[in-house]
């Protein structure tokens, strides 16, 4: 096994930029090339971190043997092509989230990475923060008995990617994006809860996408063609009997609840701040967890904890052999099922079964009329 990774990523645009900061801090981690449509743009950035070589044609970064795994940083509608041309290069892939901006393609990325036998890892940054690998703990030690309930709820007052100043335009077009608050927020916080669950089956789901807020800063909201969901909501029954509740709002006229909860029939966890609810000795305890003290420690008596503190740090880990990898292209799978259903339902007005998901035309109901006078 060799002890360096070497790294090709493609799209060196905001978070592209950002991948490149971290992989300068992951010991084992080095970024041999770059590729970007824009030339002089990507020249200039691989002269920041020390890349030695730019290609603006991906297909000739991939065609070269020295290059261990590419980092696919594109916006949503290109992460399937990429990711597949990088897969069948035989190269390992980590590509951004959303896995893809439908079901349909996301499988296609999956079944691509069992075929050609190459690693697939999915940028699901929440699953690494202190809270979450607490909690992950403290259900698989059993403390939450068994799991029947979970809710994830996330609003931002007004924070629609350009629309409301933050971001490019790319997030609000159906064009580059595919979707809106679904696609960039909630894929996040839906792939936490599955994974804190273990990815359970889904079965149906009853959803509704909004785009409803008035006042929208118009000229902003005409210059980048907004038109995607600012407001999405589900009730997704999972196997196992387990209900999940999504909520995320990209801007919505009420404070944010921030609630994000998985409920057994022993305890109960509110993941950040991390709070454990249960039963002693015939009282109600609400328990606060020092997660970050915890994940310390882990790190001092476990050398590999290293590589569970962040998602490149975990790829990165996860190439040299110091540690599998959490199954995130399933996770992240799971959740495009999930978040296909909650447009396919809000487009159809009715509760849909996974088969009906798995079967629909992809991309039905992403389309909303934006909201300007
Ligand atoms: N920007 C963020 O804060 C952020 C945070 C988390 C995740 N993401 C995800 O990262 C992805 C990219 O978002 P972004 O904001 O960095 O977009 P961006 O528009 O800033 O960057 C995309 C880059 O890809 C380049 N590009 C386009 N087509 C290409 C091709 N065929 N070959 C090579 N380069 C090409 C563009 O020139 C651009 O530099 C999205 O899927 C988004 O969901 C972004």
């Amino acid at each position: 096994m060799s002890d360096e990774i070497r790294i090709g990523v493609i799209g060196v645009g905001q978070i592209g930029v950002r991948h490149l900061e971290k992989y300068k801090q992951v010991p084992g981690a080095r970024v041999v090339a770059v590729s970007d449509l824009r030339e002089d743009h990507a020249q200039r950035i691989a002269g920041q971190f020390n890349v030695p070589d730019v290609y603006p044609d991906y297909e000739e970064m991939l065609a070269r043997d020295d290059i261990d795994a590419v980092d696919v940083c594109l916006h949503n509608r290109l992460h399937c092509e990429a990711t597949i041309d990088v897969l069948e290069s035989g190269k390992h892939c980590y590509c951004e989230k959303p896995m893809s901006w439908t079901y349909a393609e996301s499988k296609k990325m999956y079944d691509a990475a069992e075929r050609t036998g190459k690693k697939l890892h999915i940028q699901l940054a929440r699953i690494y923060e202190a809270d979450s690998r607490a909690a992950k703990r403290i259900i698989d030690d059993g403390h939450l008995g068994d799991i029947y309930f979970a809710k994830t709820v996330n609003y931002r007052r007004r924070g629609r990617p350009f629309v409301d100043g933050y971001g490019s335009p790319a997030f609000v077009n159906v064009k580059t994006s595919g979707g809106g608050a679904m696609l960039d927020m909630a894929v996040y916080h839906i792939a936490l809860m599955l994974y804190l669950m273990d990815n359970p089956e889904l079965e149906t789901v009853s959803g509704a996408t909004y785009q409803m807020l008035e006042n929208l800063d118009r000229d902003r909201a005409l210059e980048s063609g907004y038109n995607v969901e600012e407001l999405g909501m589900a009730y997704v029954r999972l196997a196992g009997g387990i209900s999940l509740i999504v909520e995320e709002a990209w801007a919505i006229h009420a404070e944010d609840p921030a609630q994000e909860q998985v409920m057994g029939s022993r305890g109960g966890l509110q993941v950040n701040p991390l709070i454990y609810y249960a039963t002693l000795s015939d009282l109600e305890m609400d328990a606060t967890v020092n997660a970050e003290r915890g994940i310390w420690r882990w790190q001092q008596t476990n050398p590999c904890a290293y590589y569970y503190s962040e998602t490149q740090r975990h790829w990165v880990g996860a190439l040299l052999g110091e540690v599998p990898l959490i199954d995130t292209a399933g996770i992240a799978l799971n959740t495009a099922l999930i978040t296909e259903g909650i447009y396919l339902s809000s487009h159809l007005g009715r509760e849909v079964t996974r088969k009906e998901i798995e079967n629909a035309e992809p991309g039905q109901g992403r389309e909303h009329d934006a909201n300007i006078d």
